[in-house]
């Protein structure tokens, strides 16, 4: 599946439940939740929502507002280790059943989102075993 066919089967309202559901969650996790701003979690929600649907075949609004992602010098203010890649991903797997997110979506997001994740990693090992969702049957 190509990236314009995950935007076809997400569409619009799917990344929006989904960013909603891996927020949702934030707040009250002890390793992640300090981190984001908790004044503005709707605005962090907005922009992951619109990356994905740039990234993952939809349109600019991402890029028309935010400039070049520029990603891991984004998270660069932020201490991400294997610990928060792994937590991170764990959310995102939670949220991603929770919107029952079809196996062959899924199959495409998971190693979308570890890639990204992985490369966030501004602390520890440069090869920090494989990033996880934390799901011990895989
Ligand atoms: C590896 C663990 C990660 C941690 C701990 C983390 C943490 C954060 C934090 C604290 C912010 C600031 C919130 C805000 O105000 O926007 C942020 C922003 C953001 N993150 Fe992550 N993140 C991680 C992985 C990812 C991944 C895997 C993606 C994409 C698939 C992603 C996409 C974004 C985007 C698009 C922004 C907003 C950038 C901007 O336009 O300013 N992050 N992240």
């Amino acid at each position: 599946m190509d990236e314009a066919a995950i935007w076809g089967k997400m569409g619009d309202e799917g990344f929006r439940r989904l960013v909603a559901a891996f927020y949702r969650r934030i707040p009250g996790d002890d390793l992640l939740g300090p981190m984001y701003p908790a004044q503005d979690l709707a605005g962090a929600e907005e922009r992951l929502y619109l990356f994905l649907c740039f990234r993952l075949g939809g349109d600019s609004r991402y890029p028309d507002q935010r400039g070049h992602p520029r990603l891991r010098g984004r998270h660069m203010p932020f201490r991400i280790g294997v610990a928060e890649r792994d937590r991170w991903l764990q959310i995102m797997g939670e949220a991603m059943g929770e919107c029952e997110v079809a196996p062959e979506v899924r199959a495409e997001l998971e190693p979308f989102f570890a890639q990204v994740a992985d490369f966030m990693r501004n602390q520890g090992p440069s090869r920090g075993g494989s990033p996880s969702f934390g799901n011990p049957a895989g």
